[in-house]
């Protein structure tokens, strides 16, 4: 990466997060197209009417390449924020509709042969717990070696969903009832700011980047995040846009609540030794207290109260959390591998470093 980055802890001079709804309402542009299925998305969501790509076009794609996951992202954010200039009714295309099956099939079979074996919800998490035996942990990495220039490409990284934070499961409310309901609203009313906006996480991930001297624009860096990222983002709108994956979207809460904690202690303690603004910091401090609590209420509540009124869906709670736990994996490696390599875990450099 070139180092003209803008001076840390202040955002550039024109940054656009100074606007007040820096990552609010306005829809991001549609990214560049990286194959078939994208191009094909894309250019109907530009108003073209050629046909889509069929199962053949898609049984040929890598289903965790960087065509498949953008042209699946691009479907799964018109039911988000959309997109700019493109009508909010592009949702409910059923010609789009049928070409996301399609794509989340695929997604969903090699999701199901990497996550092969069975294992109890209890067993898959305690299991995210133990730290990888290579210490290549993205959170350990960047907590030891870790330069600024690293978590601020970790911040853009993150970007794509953190300003969302927590949408994905909001999707799955209407299909719990009972303890796990009320444990799931209760989480999830931390994670939108118990009514105070500027508590919201993903306000707080705003604040975040501007610490950092990034752009806090809704959906501003998708065009320079790689594919795993794209499709750790992807799994929760795949868990929660279905209410046949409600189980698996539990799965994946948990994992993300019980992972979360000491993750978020370590990204705290990184971005204090690398001399970043506090607000940079308060985003993990938040995370590293709340997170503690959340992680006993989606274990008791959460996921106990769903299995005792539903118990066969606990094969599907351990898949949803060992597939947030396999795609986590394959982000950290790309990640961590990139940063071992001297090279940037971006596919390209973002404007401030440019
Ligand atoms: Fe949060
Ligand atoms: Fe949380």
């Amino acid at each position: 990466m070139t180092t003209t980055a803008p001076r840390v802890g202040r955002p550039p001079e024109d940054a656009p997060g100074d606007a007040p709804a820096a990552s609010g309402a306005a829809a991001p542009e549609l990214p560049p197209a990286r194959g078939e299925l994208s191009a094909a998305v894309s250019g109907r969501l530009r108003g073209r009417s050629a046909a889509l790509p069929g199962p053949r076009a898609v049984a040929a794609a890598d289903p965790y390449g960087e065509d498949l996951q953008l042209a699946l992202h691009l479907c799964y954010e018109l039911h988000y924020r959309g997109f700019a200039g493109v009508p909010d009714a592009a949702e409910w295309d059923p010609d789009l509709l049928r070409l996301r099956a399609l794509l989340e099939e695929r997604f969903e079979e090699a999701l199901r042969a990497g996550c092969a074996g069975s294992a109890t919800p209890a067993e898959v998490f305690d299991a995210l717990l133990t730290e990888p035996p290579d210490g290549q942990g993205l959170s350990r990495f960047l907590l030891r070696h870790g330069t600024l220039e690293q978590l601020r490409e970790y911040a853009v990284l993150r970007s794509v969903h953190q300003l969302r934070e927590s949408d994905p499961y909001a999707w799955v409310l209407p299909r719990l009832w009972g303890r796990a309901k009320a444990g799931m609203t209760t989480v999830l009313y931390d994670e939108f700011g118990c009514g105070r906006e500027e508590r919201v996480h993903a306000r707080l991930y705003a604040d975040l980047m501007r610490g950092l001297g990034l752009d806090p624009r809704y959906g501003h860096y998708l065009p320079v995040v790689g594919a795993p990222v794209l499709a750790a983002a992807n799994l929760m709108s795949l868990f929660g846009l279905h209410r046949a994956r409600r189980g698996a979207l539990v799965g994946h809460f948990a994992a993300v609540e019980i992972s979360s904690p000491p993750a978020a202690s370590w990204h705290a303690a990184a971005l204090r030794r690398c001399g970043a603004d506090e607000a940079a910091a308060r985003f993990y401090d938040e995370h590293v207290e709340a997170d503690a609590v959340h992680e006993q209420l989606v274990r008791r509540e959460v996921v106990d109260g769903l299995l005792a009124e539903e118990p066969g869906l606990a094969a599907d709670v351990a898949f949803g959390a060992r597939a947030t736990g396999l795609l986590e994996d394959a982000l950290a490696e790309s990640a961590v591998g990139a940063w071992r390599a001297g090279a940037s875990a971006l596919r390209a450099p973002t404007e401030e470093e440019a």
